[in-house]
């Protein structure tokens, strides 16, 4: 079974990235940590990243006909994208929206979240650790829809 796990905008840039907000985990060292607890889990981990809102909709549609389940931080699109909250809604497999900082916690306009209506849960505010909770969270979800 694979997982893809989808980030956004400036992800490219963790660990050097206002690290007192995102840390100083760099998103390689991310994607070795996610691709090693998913086999923990019994899951394959499709890990990417890109800068371009087309390219991130191509994935999450290729994840809807491919995939087990979608672990996706749209970065500032999440704010901002009607054409991802489009691609999510029509994604039927089970997803989770994450954020390594509480966007609670922040500034005004990072408060809303246009794709989070499009997924079946939030997670936000652990840092890198996220990835990680959220890959054991969509195992949970991926079991409760198959039985
Ligand atoms: C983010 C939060 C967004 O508001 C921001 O634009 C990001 C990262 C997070 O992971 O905390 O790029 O998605």
């Amino acid at each position: 079974k694979t997982i893809y796990v989808l980030n956004g905008p400036n992800l490219n840039l963790l660990g050097a990235r206002e690290p007192e907000i995102y840390g100083k985990t760099t998103l390689a060292d991310i994607e070795t940590a996610t691709k090693a607890r998913g086999r923990e889990l019994g899951f394959s981990v499709e890990f990417r990243q890109s800068n371009a809102e087309g390219a991130l909709i191509d994935w999450v549609q290729e994840a809807a006909a491919k995939g087990a389940g979608l672990i996706i931080n749209p970065g500032a699109y999440t704010h901002t994208s009607v054409a991802l909250f489009d691609a999510l809604s029509a994604a039927k497999l089970p997803k989770i929206e994450l954020h390594l900082s509480n966007i609670h916690a922040r500034e005004a306009f990072r408060r809303q979240s246009m794709t989070a209506p499009a997924v079946d849960g939030v997670m936000m505010g652990f840092g890198a650790a996220g990835y990680r909770f959220a890959l054991e969270a969509l195992k949970s979800l991926i079991e409760s829809r198959a039985g």
